[in-house]
């Protein structure tokens, strides 16, 4: 059966909608997902559910991470994690498209579901195939007792609370937090170093105050939101780290103010979006600053020069775009963690100067559990 929360969680505590609620609940909800995890003497995280141990940990060729919606894009992060922490070959996919592709079934396949609500059905058919192959399938769940968490093999809850808005943030941002602490400890049973574990650890430390930090550019995000309010469609860029983060932001724009939104690769700009720069069509960039930055201001410099407008997010201004939001930097493999969060405040002023049912976007249902 499935655990309830208490009804005091439920409680809207000030704000107009869930959504603003659960954006504003994040900070609280990372100090949960870490709390009590974090082994300073070995500079790795106990994960006490996983149900793996070291010599299984080890005996894993590949990760292959399954989800829907917004769990899909928090996998497509964790899998970046997983390669570069541990060194494993991942990749997410979608498990509907996972499910009807008749795909090979590997036992040296570590198989990660993801689910914010536990319930979804192309997930969870996707977890009974892979289980019924005799593959491992591990849940990163947040709903404590839910189907997916009880058919898994073992694995680790979210604990980002009650989620009502249909529109997912604060359990996205857990489950890649989530997904940081099983690079960390999949990365410490193999070959990370003690020192990478360490910087690691300290980065995950920091992350409840700069999830705060970002929060108190929210006046200024609502100011930009205004701006693009009348766009009819707006491109979304990313490079490696930040184009999973560029696919979940231009999600969360077109489910909660119905704003056209497509998310591209920024290498991939030159193969076709480019013909469709113009001063109409706004850019969001993610430019972390890494070994990647600029190559990302050149691919602003390409949009600039076609008079597209460009919102960057980044860790300092850029001067090629019209507007940068800049977020607190972390190390560059927890980026993406922090790198969305404030265009989930941009999705949510937009939906809302455009007047829109942001708990319940038509047509969506917080959890499929039909095919
Ligand atoms: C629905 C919701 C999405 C969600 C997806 C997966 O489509 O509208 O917000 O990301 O289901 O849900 P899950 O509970 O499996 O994370």
């Amino acid at each position: 059966t499935t655990v309830e929360w208490e009804a005091a969680s439920y409680d809207m505590g000030g704000h107009d909608t869930y959504m603003h609620k659960e954006i504003h609940e994040q900070a609280d909800a990372v100090d949960r997902v870490l709390r009590g995890r974090i082994d300073d003497r070995f500079s790795t995280v106990h994960l006490g559910g996983l149900n793996l141990d070291a010599r299984e940990a080890r005996r894993i060729r590949r990760v292959k991470i399954l989800g829907c919606g917004t769990s899909y894009h928090a996998g497509m992060i964790g899998a970046q994690m997983i390669e570069e922490l541990a060194r494993i070959p991942a990749d997410a996919e979608p498990a509907s498209e996972f499910r009807y592709r008749n795909a090979v079934v590997d036992p040296d396949t570590l198989y990660i579901a993801v689910s914010q609500s536990g319930e979804t059905y192309d997930v969870l058919a996707a977890v009974q195939e892979l289980k019924r192959k005799g593959a491992r399938v591990l849940g990163i769940v947040n709903v404590v007792g839910s189907a997916i968490a009880r058919e898994a093999d073992g694995g680790i809850y979210v604990h980002a609370g009650p989620e009502v808005c249909v529109v997912s943030t604060k359990c996205f941002t857990n489950t890649t937090v989530a997904f940081a602490l099983l690079a960390l400890h999949l990365g410490r049973t193999r070959d990370l170093s003690v020192r990478d574990g360490k910087r690691i650890i300290e980065g995950l430390r920091k992350l409840p105050a700069q999830i705060a930090e970002i929060m108190e550019q929210e006046a200024e995000i609502e100011k930009l939101a205004q701006q693009y309010a009348d766009a009819r469609s707006m491109l979304f860029i990313g490079r490696v780290r930040g184009y999973p983060v560029a696919r979940e932001a231009s999600l969360k724009l077109k489910e909660v103010s119905y704003i056209h939104a497509e998310a591209y690769p920024a290498s991939e700009l030159k193969h076709g979006p480019l013909a469709l720069i113009e001063p109409a069509l706004p850019t969001v960039a993610i430019v972390p600053d890494d070994d990647l930055l600029e190559k990302n201001r050149a691919a602003m410099e390409e949009i600039k020069a076609r008079s597209g407008k460009i919102l960057a997010v980044a860790h300092q201004d850029q001067e090629k775009a019209d507007q940068t939001i800049v977020v607190p930097k972390n190390e560059d493999e927890l980026d993406p963690i922090l790198m969305g969060i404030p265009l989930q405040l941009l999705a949510y002023h937009t939906a809302l100067a455009l007047g829109r049912d942001i708990d319940k976007p038509r047509n969506l249902a917080k959890s499929v559990t039909v095919e």
